[in-house]
């Protein structure tokens, strides 16, 4: 039986492919393509690596690995997300023997121990339900030494610009939103408070990926903490 957090995640994005890499960027004020790229840099796909992305979406940074020349399989939940990110590899045939797309969650991933030369994963914390036990299991199947990095917002620790991070969240995400879609409008009206409160529940982040046997750990904040990327290496001690 689905949690109550599981499902509205399912719902939420239900109805987002259609404008999703747009609205993203202009709900982070065009700072959003710049976090991604941040995590792309790290993970460094080159030929011959396998890299999972996890929580993929529309597929924007299994694209940007797979153009880098690695062999990458883009995972989520969500149907209506990856039919956006099939549509795209349609028109994309160049990268069809080196991208593929698969249903899957990320609490319990379909793969066996140690597959992969690395992992990304972009906004998927904030949605599941124990993400020190989902950090785990992401952990789980990369080989030990690679690398693993996300993609998440952050609140501004400033506090002036956090008041401005807090209009923008609570007032301009539902507004822009509401120009969109009613779905648009309820992710807008949802961001916010679900980015506090995660916050506020997990005040040692990176806490979460020591205990997942992830290393070597780098924590940058991005667009005055609007952005917040964490980069690690799988422990080499670590056996699964
Ligand atoms: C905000 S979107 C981000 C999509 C993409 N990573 C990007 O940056 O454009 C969050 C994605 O996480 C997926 N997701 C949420 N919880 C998940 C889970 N437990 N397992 C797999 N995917 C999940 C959603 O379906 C959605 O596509």
């Amino acid at each position: 039986m689905a949690s109550t957090r599981k499902r509205h995640a399912v719902e939420l994005f239900s109805g987002l492919p259609a404008h999703y890499d747009r609205v993203g960027a202009v709900m982070s004020f065009g700072q959003d393509p710049r976090w991604r790229r941040a995590l792309v840099d790290y993970i460094a796909a080159a030929p011959g690596m396998s890299i999972l992305d996890v929580a993929t979406g529309t597929g924007m940074v299994a694209f940007a690995h797979a153009e880098r020349g690695a062999d990458v399989i883009g995972l989520d939940q969500s149907e209506a997300m990856l039919s956006g990110a099939q549509a795209r590899l349609a028109a994309t045939p160049g990268l069809a023997g080196r991208l593929a797309f698969r249903r899957g969650e990320a609490e319990a991933l379909p793969f066996p121990d140690a597959s992969f030369d690395a992992l990304s994963f972009t906004y998927l914390l904030r949605y599941v339900d124990d993400p020190a036990a989902t950090l785990a299991e992401l952990a789980r199947v990369v080989k030990p030494g690679g690398r693993i990095g996300m993609v998440e917002f952050g609140v501004p620790g400033d506090p002036a610009l956090r008041a401005l991070w807090r209009v923008h969240t609570r007032v301009g995400l539902p507004l822009i939103g509401r120009v969109v879609s009613e779905d648009w409008y309820e992710v807008g009206r949802f961001l916010g408070p679900n980015i506090e409160a995660f916050h506020a529940g997990r005040p040692d982040l990176l806490a979460l990926w020591r205990a997942a046997g992830i290393g070597q750990l780098v924590r940058r904040d991005l667009s005055f903490g609007a952005g917040l990327v964490i980069l690690g290496v799988k422990d080499a001690a670590t056996s699964a």
